[in-house]
């Protein structure tokens, strides 16, 4: 261990550049240095190399013949850092199997530099600083690596990039391997020290690159990918926000969007999710993998699948499904490669499902429907994506999500014998919504006698209820799932019961998000049925009433005299559940999370006209979080208004009349920001039935798993 100064050998290949230079002089301000050439690579007494590469680096180059050296180095417990285009070498090093994506010489006109994970915000090369932007170069062309539709297989990104004051997350440039023993810091942002910059850029530059080389020499690499299951339990502690909500799923840290491959399977329930490992942003999808005994309570399970480096799903593995292949666990899921995404399968004999074999033909479809004329986009060739699968009069059937040019969203039907050879049968229903419009996660279910179609449309889920004949859906009724935040819903099918589980995104901005280091919940399981008057049905799965953890003391019946504000409890992790009868008021309103000033508050309104509105106008103090409300129709018929309303930190999930779901993220920033009360306006309000709990938080387990899966092997 070197805890003051470790000896910097500075690598070169012969000849040095005026960049390399530059960097030399830096260098032996506050270091002891020395240079290493490449072709007499004796490292001495070296703790740490350096490899500050301006150049490109030829194929053929002295790294060639370096290689083995520092291989040697690093296996001896040494620090290799690699700076400027110098990280695109991790592969010639054999430190990593998938090199940067994207490398070459940027122009830089304004202050750019890492933007730092929050998780990594103790991290060592960090330690100077109390903040996770640092630019450090705003002029010059300076040469860069970095990582941008594609991870490194076994590297642990460490950041991103700030440009300008904003967050630019998928332009990945700080990623650390751990070369067991010893650790490589790649960072590919444009840290280059001949060009001058101002003062405050250069300090912050000066002080991230002796960060580097200190962490290098000195400290054990951050864990590398992929991440066995107790360090995403160790994430869970470390990312520490007061908005996480406690008793809704949650990411271990990081990214996470719509829920995939729900299966009940030897007896656990599994879930699945949209995850990007680099951060809390929407990139590089990887399947996150959640376990359950009891619907309530999660385990982290290693992640599940991967994009193969050289595959169809090479950019993502994109939403899809599970089904049960005859006693074979199988996903069909969407696979990303450049401007295509295509369908591709896979399959498990694993008990746990943790491990997944890719089909070896995947895609099992190579192209969509060639008769329709289909969305394209700048990304994309065709939209076509996500997957819905059934089995049905000896066959398998599947629809897929897509929008039509002079049409609006459509859900394709395909059918199989074997999940892997598909026949196009047509549209099973296009919509008659806006040119333009896309349908994601289109999922077919057979409720009670009826088919129930919900698709995505970007903005919200809408749902038909109806019959499917022929091949084509027969619409007789439709809505919306839910009025607010929640999205890309999947279900699972649990014996007799379809439990539906929906994302909620967030609804503070990027940089927010960045910040708080995760980004993403589940709802609350809920059940759909069909009521005793053919319309659709809405609950929380019946465990849900497991989360109560105390009950709050309230009357359970309250007359409301007009304008009289009646306060009924405090917590920011409750179930309230009441009924309502607007008698002669005109509304009745009730607020959540209000502070005592009541300056930050989230207002639930019953109205008269039959709407419910919620509020989120005041919410937050935070101007980075959404100020708006949202509306949802309680048609009158519906009198008296039961409501089971779920409040947890950012999630408030409100289920009206066992029919109506409208789900918000707010983000208020006062601890004491807590309060729950109810005023009748202009009149009295009655309330029965009236009870509040105090909900059980912390139901993702941080303690050791009952079958511990470990991750999965390199792409
Ligand atoms: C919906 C969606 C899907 C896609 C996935 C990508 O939120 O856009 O259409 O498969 O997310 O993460």
């Amino acid at each position: 261990m070197h805890e003051s100064s470790p000896r910097v050998g500075f690598l070169h290949d012969g000849s040095v550049s005026e960049e390399q230079h530059a960097a030399f002089e830096w260098l032996c301000e506050g270091f002891d240095a020395e240079r290493v050439a490449f072709d007499d690579l004796t490292t001495g007494d070296c703790d740490v190399l350096w490899w500050h590469r301006d150049a490109p680096i030829p194929d053929d180059g002295p790294l060639a013949t370096a290689a083995p050296a520092i291989e040697r180095f690093l296996a001896a417990d040494g620090g290799l850092v690699l700076t400027l285009r110098g990280m695109a070498s991790v592969d010639a090093l054999d430190v990593e199997t998938v090199p940067p994506d994207e490398t070459g010489v940027h122009s830089v006109t304004e202050p750019t530099g890492v933007l730092w994970r929050s998780l990594y915000a103790d991290h060592p090369a960090v330690g100077e600083f109390d903040r996770l932007r640092l630019p450090v170069c705003d002029r010059g062309a300076v040469p860069v690596a970095r990582y941008e539709t594609v991870l490194p297989s076994r590297g642990e990104v460490l950041a991103s990039t700030v440009r300008d004051g904003q967050d630019i997350p998928h332009e990945m440039t700080a990623v650390s391997w751990d070369a067991d023993p010893g650790t490589v810091l790649g960072i590919g942002a444009p840290l280059a020290f001949h060009e001058r910059v101002p003062e405050d850029v250069a300090a912050t530059r000066d002080a991230l690159a002796a960060g580097c080389l200190r962490a290098a020499a000195d400290e054990p690499a951050e864990p590398s990918r992929p991440k066995p299951a107790s360090d995403l339990r160790e994430m869970r502690t470390t990312v520490d926000d007061p908005a996480r909500p406690g008793y809704h799923f949650t990411p271990p840290a990081n990214w996470l969007n719509d829920p995939n491959g729900l299966i009940a399977w030897n007896g656990r329930y599994h879930v699945f999710y949209q995850y990007n490992p680099a951060g809390p942003f929407h990139n590089t999808i990887h399947w996150g993998h959640a376990v359950s005994d009891d619907l309530i309570h999660w385990t982290d399970e290693p992640v599940a699948l991967a994009p193969s480096p050289d595959g169809p799903d090479r950019d993502g593995c994109w939403s899809g499904c599970a089904v049960d292949d005859d006693g074979t666990a199988t996903i069909l899921y969407t696979g990303g490669d450049g401007r295509a995404q295509l369908p591709c399968l896979a399959t498990t004999d694993d008990p746990n499902l943790c491990r997944w074999d890719k089909h070896e033909d995947n895609p099992v479809i190579e192209s969509p429907p060639d008769d329709l004329d289909l969305l394209e986009t700048e990304h994309w060739q065709a939209e076509f994506r996500d997957h819905s699968v059934w089995h049905a009069d000896d066959r398998w059937h599947q629809i897929i999500g897509t929008g039509l040019v002079d049409g609006g969203g459509a859900a394709l039907l395909y059918t199989s014998p074997d999940l892997r050879e598909w026949h196009y049968e047509g549209p099973l229903l296009v919509g008659d919504d806006d040119p333009g419009t896309v349908w994601e996660c289109p999922e077919l279910l057979h409720l009670d006698g009826k088919q129930l179609l919900h698709v995505s449309d970007y903005e919200d889920v809408g749902y038909f209820l109806g019959t499917v004949e022929d091949g084509s859906f027969d619409v007789e009724q439709r809505g919306l799932l839910d009025y607010g935040d929640f999205y890309a819903p999947q279900s699972m099918r649990d014996g007799d019961r379809h439990l539906l589980w929906g994302w909620l995104p967030e609804a503070r901005d990027l940089s927010a998000q960045w910040d708080a280091g995760w980004s993403g919940a589940l709802s609350l399981p809920r059940v759909l049925s069909i009521g005793p008057d053919d319309r659709l049905e809405q609950r929380p799965a019946a465990e849900v009433t497991d989360l109560r953890d105390r009950r709050i003391p309230t009357p359970t019946s309250l007359s409301l005299a007009a304008d009289e504000r009646e306060r009924l409890a405090d917590g920011d992790a409750l179930e309230l559940r009441m009924e309502v009868a607007l008698a002669d008021a005109t509304a009745v309103e009730l607020s959540l999370l209000a502070s005592p000033d009541r300056a930050e508050r989230t207002t639930l309104r019953y109205t008269r006209d039959g709407e419910l509105v919620l509020d989120r106008t005041v919410a937050s103090d935070d101007h980075r979080a959404t100020a708006d409300t949202r509306r949802m129709a309680v048609p009158p018929y519906d009198e008296p208004l039961s409501l089971r309303v779920f409040v947890d930190r950012s999630v408030v999930e409100v289920f009206a009349n066992e029919r109506h779901c409208l789900t918000a993220r707010v983000y208020p920033t006062r601890e004491d920001a807590t309060g729950v009360s109810m005023v009748a306006e202009d009149g009295r309000a009655h309330v029965e039935d009236l009870a509040c709990w105090a909900m059980e938080t912390g139901v993702a387990r941080t303690d050791e798993p009952t079958f511990a899966c470990s991750p999965l092997p390199e792409p």
